[in-house]
């Protein structure tokens, strides 16, 4: 691995750590500017994914044997590497999951189940991805608990303002995104979590799309469930965490049943696992943990700081390369935000603008990007989003605006 002296962060340099990234098609390289649905691996990601099974592919925590040691060993390695990643403090309280949808179910199905009753009320954000929507709807319909949203923005931020109106006595968790996969807006999470636990809430904070880009510590943010997927921080597909506060997840009864999250199984009954095992049911995705862990590392070794830094940087020329061209319109604030942006332009459909980029090897996403509440707020039902990574570069912003400037001379 490649690394950037003295805390300067150069793409360039980093680049050569993603072999996709030499790609091209019909003889353009490559401009993959869809990274918040998924970002490409690095070397090391893949080395330890081939290493796993070319070298000691085994279960963990069930044998003896070298190999298991071996396994088990680097998939605890991987949640103490998490851990620290996200400020947790105490890698027992990280559970793997398959990704950021899984844990937030996760905590939606065992401490919702457990905790909500009729009447209670869920508050989520009208900017939530549908992961940190649909499972509060599909757990209030369950025990009779309300879904109530707090609104955004004409800016694209949340109404911070309404937030005391709709705190309630009755207001049992408040569920928020860290970063808009829409809007890139950074949300103020510790003054949110500050006034929802002074309600008597408790705070799950979605960190899918903060986690690769910028430094996160959940004891700072004072949350009480955190949510993140491997694949966008650089990691492989099927893997994600679940951090909580460990008096909560002690309390709460398992989501899944099976193997490894039981202590003792009798006809009469089961008695289950400690902490994270009692929430990690049947054998887990160990490759891909593993390779969780070398993406984790990868990343603090860069340094989240530069990353953030650069990122910033790279956003804000995309904002105003982008401002330039006729129609268009951007959604979300316009100073400190991470590093996408969606927007629309006049008369053009955002699948029909994808698939003319994609004619230039342009790789951005085009529909609701799982946020049909706030896409109706936004009064589209779709838009169209290119988001960025630490490979990005400001040539690749510029090739971005010639592919847009070709589409709108392309529909007059
Ligand atoms: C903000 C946000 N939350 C949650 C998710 C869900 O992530 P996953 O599909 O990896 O579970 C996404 C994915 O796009 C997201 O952007």
């Amino acid at each position: 691995m490649t690394l950037p002296s003295q805390g300067a962060f150069d793409p360039y340099v980093v680049r050569r750590d993603f072999p996709i990234l030499a790609r091209t098609s019909k003889g353009k390289p490559l401009v993959y500017l869809d990274n918040a649905a998924t970002s490409q691996k690095p070397e090391v990601v893949l080395s330890a994914l081939d290493r796993y099974y070319r070298t000691y592919n085994s279960n963990v925590h069930r044998a003896l044997h070298t190999l298991s040691q071996e396994a088990t060993s680097a998939y605890e390695a991987a949640r103490t590497t998490l851990s620290e990643l996200i400020g947790a403090p105490d890698p027992a309280t990280c559970i793997f999951t398959k990704n950021a949808t899984e844990a937030l179910n996760l905590v939606a199905n065992a401490w919702g189940r457990a905790n909500l009753s009729a009447g209670d009320e869920i508050l989520i954000t009208e900017m939530e991805h549908h992961s940190n929507i649909v499972p509060w709807q599909m757990v209030a319909e369950a025990t009779g608990a309300k879904v109530r949203y707090l609104p955004v923005t004409g800016e694209g931020r949340l109404d911070i303002d309404a937030l005391d109106g709709l705190l309630t006595e009755r207001t049992r968790v408040v569920g928020v995104v860290h970063v808009s996969n829409v809007l890139g807006t950074i949300n103020p999470v510790a003054e949110i979590a500050r006034r929802a636990h002074a309600a008597g809430a408790v705070v799950v904070l979605d960190g899918a799309q903060s986690v690769p880009h910028m430094p996160v510590n959940v004891t700072e943010l004072d949350v009480d469930f955190f949510a993140f997927s491997s694949h966008k921080m650089y990691g492989p597909t099927g893997a994600g965490m679940l951090w909580g506060r460990r008096e909560l997840l002690e309390e709460m009864p398992p989501f899944l049943g099976g193997g490894d999250m039981i202590e003792f199984v009798a006809k009469e009954g089961t008695t289950y696992n400690r902490l994270p095992y009692k929430f990690e049911a049947g054998t887990p995705n160990i490759a891909e943990v593993i390779a969780m862990g070398a993406a984790a590392q990868y990343l603090q070794e860069l340094g989240l700081q530069n990353i953030y830094q650069y990122e910033r940087e790279l956003v804000q020329y995309a904002l105003e390369r982008l401002d330039t061209l006729e129609g268009i319109e951007l959604y979300g604030p316009r100073d400190e935000r991470a590093a996408l942006v969606s927007f629309s332009i006049d008369g053009i459909h955002p699948h029909d603008l994808s698939m003319l980029l994609d004619e230039d090897f342009v790789a951005v996403r085009a529909g609701h990007h799982c946020t049909q509440i706030l896409h109706a707020v936004l009064k589209r039902p779709a838009t169209t989003r290119a988001s960025f990574a630490l490979y990005n570069t400001r040539e690749e912003i510029d090739i971005l605006v010639e592919s847009l400037e070709k589409a709108l001379a392309f529909f007059g």
